[in-house]
């Protein structure tokens, strides 16, 4: 049978730390696009890794005075681990110091020798960004990068450059026709902006200034800068350029943060044209999670630690608050009480009673529903908003049928049939509800994957059974 191929990809992090509650947002959202299409009937890949080159993670390795590949080692663990916390149904793990990687990119660099040139760069940059700023940044920000809160570096250096210029024109097609669609669209004008302003980029560093990179081919005395190594990694997990990748290239969609948007929608698709490959199709960029109203911060004292919140109430509600409470394309707060509050009155108070009265008043009737999950298909409005990627929208839709199930049960009172003898009445009742339940369920799964599967292993397998204990008990 043939099967649709769909390749989802998320931002690989910076092993300079642990993770953080804010790297959660490329792979739960990139996750409920997977499952989504996976349960449409698409044969997906789904790429996840860990960015471990670059001058951050070298200058934190130097300071904790470890070695700097045993101190990646240890990170890209701890990412590994939170991702499986997380119940990613990730299939590919890239990281950027793996032996394929590092040789495929240096064959990536061979192949776009002919847009490189070699000149001396005399301006500035930002190790917290990783990035080369233009002296009008520079000067709007006076001299300090408001993301990092550090004075920007002067660095004058003879390095590769690579000659964006070629492709600008094609570049703004692109995005001005939606060939390579930016989500949300008000970010389209800001990179139309950005693209303008781009200089050919500096994609090198002498080794005297930073050893902890891919050495450019041809010149030990070069390493590559890290965010054309980082970019790559969407293609090398594919196996580029040993292996052809158009079953999977281009991406169906690209999940990054909004202040990483510019190297996707500028750097990498005058990448890609220079390898003669298609352009990304989306860019789904999305806010930042912020701490009681601010950028989460070591230095504030606000940083959330994820584990905390999973262990707070299990990995249902974590994912279930960053899905729906966290706006996708807008910067949105995280504060214990509203993760309380969504927790208590919405997963324990619509969804766990719901299941609960439904399957007890079930078991209590011996009510049998016939092949309840026959004919379940997703309904329009769901599927037009997950294919927009609107997928909070998309789980508030879900919501208010659970919230109408309640409703439902609340007017058409099934235990008064049952005590009024109404038998007939009951079993009708009772089977509509189950089987809308079943319905909201089904829509349910990308986003809350252990509870759909729970709430079918109650009402779907033979006998219905009610919890032995709640869904979500309250806390
Ligand atoms: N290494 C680069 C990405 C290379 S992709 C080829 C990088 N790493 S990062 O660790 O700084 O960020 C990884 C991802 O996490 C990015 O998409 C970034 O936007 C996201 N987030 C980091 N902090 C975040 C929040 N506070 N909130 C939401 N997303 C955040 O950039």
């Amino acid at each position: 049978m043939f099967m649709k191929k769909t390749y989802i990809t998320t931002a690989i992090p910076y092993v300079n730390g642990v993770p953080h509650i804010g790297h959660a947002m490329d792979y739960c959202l990139a996750d409920v696009c997977a499952r989504y299409y996976r349960a449409r009937g698409d044969e997906v890949r789904f790429q996840v890794g860990t960015d471990e080159h670059g001058n951050k993670i070298f200058q934190k390795a130097r300071e904790l005075n470890v070695p700097v590949q045993e101190y990646v080692d240890t990170n890209a663990e701890k990412f590994k681990k939170f991702i499986a916390k997380l119940d990613i149904s990730y299939t590919d793990f890239v990281r950027t110091t793996s032996e394929d990687h590092k040789k495929r990119v240096r064959e990536i660099w061979q192949k776009l020798s002919e847009h490189i040139y070699m000149a001396e760069y005399e301006g500035w940059y930002c190790t917290g960004c990783e990035r080369y700023i233009t002296e009008k940044e520079c000067k709007e920000n006076n001299g300090v990068c408001p993301d990092h809160q550090k004075p920007y570096e002067k660095l004058k250096e003879e390095n590769y450059y690579y000659r964006v210029a070629d492709f600008k024109k094609q570049i703004r097609e692109a995005i001005e026709s939606d060939e390579i669609l930016i989500l949300p669209d008000f970010r389209k004008k800001e990179m139309l902006r950005l693209l303008e302003e781009t200089p050919d980029v500096s994609i090198s560093r002498p080794t005297s200034q930073l050893s902890w990179g891919v050495p450019v081919p041809g010149d030990e005395s070069q390493v590559m800068y890290v965010w054309m190594d980082a970019l790559s990694n969407y293609i090398t997990v594919l196996g580029y350029p040993e292996q052809a990748i158009n079953d999977w290239w281009p991406a169906m969609a690209q999940f990054v943060g909004k202040d990483i948007l510019r190297f996707h929608a500028i750097l990498w698709p005058a990448m890609l044209l220079g390898l003669g490959l298609p352009l990304p199709k989306v860019l789904v960029s999305h806010g930042m999670v912020l701490s009681n109203g601010q950028k989460m911060s070591k230095s504030i004292g606000n940083v959330v630690e994820p584990m905390e919140v999973i262990d707070k109430y299990g990995l249902e509600a974590f994912r279930y608050y960053f899905l729906r409470h966290v706006d996708t394309f807008a910067d949105s707060d995280f504060t214990w009480e509203k993760y309380s509050d969504a927790y208590n009155n919405e997963l324990a108070n619509d969804l766990g009673n719901l299941v609960q009265r439904l399957a007890t008043l079930a078991k209590k009737n011996s009510i049998v529903v016939e092949q309840p999950l026959e004919g379940l298909t997703p309904s329009k409005e769901y599927c037009d908003l997950m294919n927009e990627f609107k997928f909070a929208r998309a789980f508030d839709v879900v919501w208010e049928k659970i919230q109408s199930l309640n409703k439902r049960i609340d007017d058409e009172k099934p235990w008064s049939l049952a005590k009024n003898g109404e038998t007939e009445l009951l079993d009708k009742c009772m089977t509509e509800l189950i089987k809308d339940l079943l319905q909201a369920n089904y829509e349910l799964i990308p986003f809350l994957p252990n509870t759909a599967e729970r709430i079918v292993g109650i009402f779907a397998n033979g006998e219905i059974r009610p919890p032995e204990s709640p869904l979500f008990p309250k806390g």
